[in-house]
């Protein structure tokens, strides 16, 4: 389509940065069908990270939107891309091509504020609203052939040393069992209506909103929107009106979820449902439970995903109506995977225990390799236990043989499923203007799952007080994002340093050593 008129070609990256629209799913297979890598990135990084990704992929083509609407919080996307543009600009790489798809005159705010006209200021020769280019693209377009280990997207997710890493998927492998593993993880029948509420910008949009159903030719529902607006039963409004059958969603949402009152729930009619699906970090039981019997009717089967955006798709999960089902417990490896616990020394625990999470052959969807980087692939992820792909997580095997997976063995954290590194955000800390040191640690917070506690050290006449906290907490939301706002600033007069008298930062290696 228009890509292609720009001169994208085979293995040329896209950068996407994209609100919950049908343009972003468009976007995805149409760099698919042309052969192009696309990169997209969660629209809710900061321009920062955006950049950061940008320049180690080298996109020179980037799709976008103008703006969405997340409750009552304008996203202004356009812009961020633009200063993730500027971002590159200075360190010597020029983005083409800025394609904006024009949203917000499509939608009116809570508000009631809409948008007649595009208001994004385009820089002339570089950006082009999808609007104008789109309808002239031809409507055929020979697909580009592709091995099945070419590569087909790239997608960043967090590594411990704090310089993203890009995860490389591939176009045989990743289809495949995006595809089986979703018909049989969901037992997805025709005429089904199934419903993933994860962003595109994660793994899980990926191969569960994008490549998995509609590789079955699913029918399914795409939101844009948040689970709190206009009103707290949001999904439950929705998978009442559109009859879903199989939904998919993440503890921290469940946990959100439940502290309202139950006629919330009750008050619609869920008969609809088969099997409810929980992903991104482990569900503890009471969130389980409130699941199985409020929204499921104690009739639903529950499949608790366990995978990763290095796996592709879901390793470890229950099958529904297959698997007795324990609250909490990820249960069994998914067909072909040989899960392996590891002691310290990495002898294999047989039986019950506990150890290191790790895999002891791939499976189609597995990673190929970190985009630019393939030492990094092999020390992150095979060097700690030679033989074995190392998840950076640990789990359980109780007396049934049932997997419970713990969470996270290194410097990650995981804040309401998305995933990050207390390194990410401490060397943010250390390049304030106060000059301030920073620890992070991770905290168990009752709906996000973990949250970050962070410790300060500042020199130069700073003062901790209210006003740097402010200026602390919007400091990591411009280099990496909202989300990874920390919850808790503690003064710290002191912090340990490493013999070298180094600030850790750059002591730390690769993950899983
Ligand atoms: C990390 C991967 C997989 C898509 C979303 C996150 C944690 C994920 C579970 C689960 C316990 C889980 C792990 C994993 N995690 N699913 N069902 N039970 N923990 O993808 O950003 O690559 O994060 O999420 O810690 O390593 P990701």
């Amino acid at each position: 389509m228009c890509s292609k008129s720009r001169g994208v070609k085979k293995g040329d990256r896209v950068a996407v940065y994209m609100p919950m629209v049908l343009e972003a799913v468009i976007t995805l297979l149409a760099c698919a069908r042309i052969g192009a890598i696309h990169s997209l990135v969660f629209a809710g990084f900061s321009s920062d990270s955006f950049a950061e990704r940008i320049l180690d992929c080298e996109a020179r083509v980037l799709v976008t939107a103008d703006g969405a609407w997340r409750g009552e919080k304008l996203l202004q996307l356009k812009y961020i891309c633009d200063q993730a543009m500027i971002k590159c600009a200075q360190k010597g790489f020029n983005v083409e091509t800025c394609v904006v798809v024009s949203h917000l005159k499509r939608v009116t705010s809570p508000q009631g504020i809409h948008y007649k006209s595009n208001q994004t200021p385009m820089t002339e020769g570089r950006d082009v609203y999808w609007q104008d280019i789109v309808p002239q693209a031809s409507t055929s377009c020979y697909p580009e052939w592709m091995e099945a280990e070419d590569p087909l997207f790239m997608l960043y997710t967090s590594g411990s040393t704090g310089k993203p890493k890009g995860v490389l998927h591939t176009t045989g492998g990743y289809l495949l069992y995006a595809a089986t593993t979703f018909k049989y993880v969901f037992d997805y029948k025709p005429n089904d209506v199934y419903w993933c509420t994860a962003d595109v910008g994660w793994i899980t949009g990926h191969t569960y909103v994008v490549y998995g159903p509609l590789a079955n030719a699913a029918t399914s529902v795409l939101y844009e929107g948040t689970p709190f607006y206009p009103d707290n039963d949001r999904f439950w409004t929705i998978v009442d009106k559109y009859k879903v059958n199989q939904f998919y969603t993440a503890p921290t949402a469940i946990r959100a979820l439940m502290k309202f009152e139950d006629d919330l729930v009750k008050k619609h009619d869920l008969s609809s449902l088969k099997v409810l699906g929980s992903v991104g970090e482990p569900i503890n039981p009471e969130a389980w439970m409130w699941y199985y019997k409020l929204v499921g009717h104690e009739k639903c089967s529950i499949v608790d995903t366990f995978w990763q955006t290095e796996t592709g798709g879901h390793v470890l999960t229950p099958l529904p109506g297959a698997t007795p089902m324990k609250p909490g417990a990820a249960a069994f490896p998914f067909f072909g995977v040989q899960p392996v616990l590891l002691d310290e020394s990495g002898r294999e625990i047989k039986g019950e225990g506990e150890g290191y999470l790790v895999f002891s052959r791939p499976w189609p969807s597995l990673m190929r390799t970190l985009y630019n980087n393939h030492d990094r692939y092999e020390t992150t992820y095979f060097t700690k236990f030679p033989g074995y792909y190392c998840t950076g997580d640990g789990a359980k095997r109780d007396a049934d043989g049932y997997l419970w997976v713990t969470g996270r063995v290194d410097d990650m954290l995981n804040v309401s499923g998305h995933l990050m590194s207390t390194t990410e955000v401490e060397s943010g800390f250390n390049r304030t203007p106060f000059n301030s040191r920073g620890c992070c640690c991770c905290q168990t917070h009752p709906i996000k799952g973990e949250c970050l506690y962070c410790f300060i050290t500042t020199t130069d006449h700073a003062v901790f007080g209210e006003k740097l906290l402010k200026e602390l907490k919007q400091l990591v939301r411009e280099r990496i994002g909202p989300f990874a706002q920390p919850d808790v600033i503690q003064n710290a007069p002191a912090l340990p340093k490493t013999r070298s008298g180094k600030n850790h930062e750059e002591d730390i290696e690769e993950d899983c050593r």
